[in-house]
């Protein structure tokens, strides 16, 4: 039984949603069932994964479903510090009910994110998400893959705590940097033990990576992989085409086949 759930950090804009997508189909071709989170308060997952837009629109994030928020925790949210809610509330019916599921057999849970309240992370909705989260990594052989909202606010609502795995995208320049060290020291603050960090966006091999990896040994995120820049993904982008369809890619493929190996074997070579 194999079952690994790792979550996408890093500044905002520098591949996360790309590369989940990317992941979660090189995981699916090598014949796991994938789960994947949108945790980003913008969710564009869905169309990366080749959801049709219909489909995504209809949909509320789990994290303003104020009726259900409240009928599972018994608080509505928002209403104020004080109020109880339960601390352990019913949520195995969500990940099938709200779910949907792209062409290539991705399954898509949207569940949003916390906006900082005023009562932190001690709300009805994190409460919510935390035990979902839970919830779906029990289920076996899955892999759980978590898109996050870029940066590291939403590190302290411990919505990544369950994870096995954090990843951090990098693309060449300082402040990707800055954000992985941040992120670096938040999460082992929450307990994770295992980190990687994958470059992406790469143009000048030499410059960008010599540059990167040297910041990144010193801080102990050994690189699992380096992707190139191509004029193709921001096409796709551009275009809503999703990526399990983009052409002219060869290497980009080659790579994240390369990064799914090294995430498994970080995870069963202990
Ligand atoms: N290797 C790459 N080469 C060229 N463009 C890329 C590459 N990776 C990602 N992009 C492009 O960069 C843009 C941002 O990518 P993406 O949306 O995946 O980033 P993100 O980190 O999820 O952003 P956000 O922080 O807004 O959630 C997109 O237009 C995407 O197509
Ligand atoms: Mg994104």
């Amino acid at each position: 039984v194999f079952n690994l759930k790792f979550a996408i950090t890093g500044k905002g804009g520098v591949g996360k949603t790309t590369i989940t997508a990317l992941l979660a189909q090189a995981f699916t071709n090598k014949g796991y069932k994938l789960f994947v989170v949108d945790a980003d308060p913008s969710p564009s997952l869905g169309n990366a994964l080749g959801i049709p837009e219909t489909t995504m629109n209809e949909l509320t994030p789990i994290s303003e479903m104020l009726d259900l928020i409240e009928e599972r925790t018994g608080v509505r949210p928002g209403s104020g510090y004080g109020a109880m809610f339960k601390l352990n509330p019913q949520v195995d019916d969500i990940p099938n009910k709200y779910s949907v599921v792209s062409p290539t057999g991705i399954k898509l849970l949207v569940v949003g994110t916390i906006k900082a309240a005023e009562a932190g992370c001690f709300c009805p909705e994190n409460a919510l998400l935390k035990r979902l989260l839970k919830h779906l990594i029990l289920s076996k052989e899955e892999i759980l893959i978590m898109d996050m909202e870029a940066g590291i606010e939403h590190l302290g609502r411990g919505t990544v705590k369950l994870m096995d795995l954090l990843i951090i995208i990098l693309e060449p320049g300082l402040r990707s940097i800055k954000v992985a060290e941040q992120i670096k020291k938040l999460g082992e603050d929450l307990g994770i033990k295992k980190f990687g960090a994958i470059l992406n966006k790469i143009q000048d091999q030499t410059r960008d990576e010599s540059m990167i990896s040297a910041k990144l040994s010193k801080l102990d995120i050994p690189i699992i992989g380096s992707l190139p820049f191509n004029e193709k993904l921001v096409q796709a982008d551009l275009e809503g085409i999703p990526l399990y369809k983009i052409e002219g890619c060869e290497q980009i493929f080659l790579e994240i086949n390369e990064i799914q190996n090294r995430i498994e074997s970080m995870i069963t070579d202990e």
